[in-house]
């Protein structure tokens, strides 16, 4: 069946992951991706596909450093409480009851929930349609030990899928309740 074009997202089910940010004065940020994908290898580049209206952007045209926090299933219920629309400057992650660990590379900070992380230095970015894509240099990656076997053990994992607001693909459509 065709669907509406404005749709096509919605037939791309996409790993959501937490970008974390920290503003000037040390604040931090987190909110859920899923418009997220490799594009370099050399040098390591990943992008994330931002409203420009997010306090995220705001962070990183500030900072110049994000991260990404890779998150499995049983995260999938905080995602409605980080994504709502806190004052800037109000952690998402501690209101959502996640907690906040130092990265390595870059003052944003890790979660300490996820799997692996990526801490990113910006690269560039542009306008591309109503989002920024945002591309950043990958400084450094890490993956908790256990769910690494040469590659990612997915199974382990559990990676979060997204497909379309409350809609997640676990195991095939899962409506999660807006917090
Ligand atoms: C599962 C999920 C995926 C999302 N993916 C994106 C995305 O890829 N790009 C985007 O701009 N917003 C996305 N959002 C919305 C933002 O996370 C949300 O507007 C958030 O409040 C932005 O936070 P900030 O203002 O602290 O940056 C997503 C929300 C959810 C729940």
């Amino acid at each position: 069946m065709e669907i509406d074009p404005v749709n096509f997202y919605k037939l791309n089910a996409r790993c959501c992951v937490v970008v974390s940010t920290a503003s000037p004065r040390g604040i931090s940020n987190a909110a859920p991706f899923s418009f997220n994908t490799p594009i370099s290898f050399s040098p390591p580049i990943f992008a994330i596909a931002c409203n420009p209206g997010h306090d995220t952007w705001r962070n990183i045209q500030a900072t110049k450093e994000f991260v990404i926090n890779f998150v499995g299933e049983e995260l999938g219920e905080k995602m409605h409480i980080l994504e709502k629309d806190f004052p800037y400057e109000v952690s998402e992650i501690s209101e959502a009851g996640l907690t906040e660990m130092p990265s390595k590379k870059v003052k944003a900070p890790r979660i300490a929930e996820a799997y692996a992380w990526l801490e990113c230095k910006l690269y560039d970015a542009k306008e591309l349609g109503d989002h920024v894509l945002i591309a950043g240099e990958v400084l450094l990656a890490e993956v908790r030990d256990e769910y690494y076997d040469r590659v990612i053990n997915v199974a382990k994992a559990k990676p979060l899928l997204h497909i379309s607001g409350p809609y997640f693909g676990i195991p095939l459509a899962k409506k999660f309740k807006r917090a």
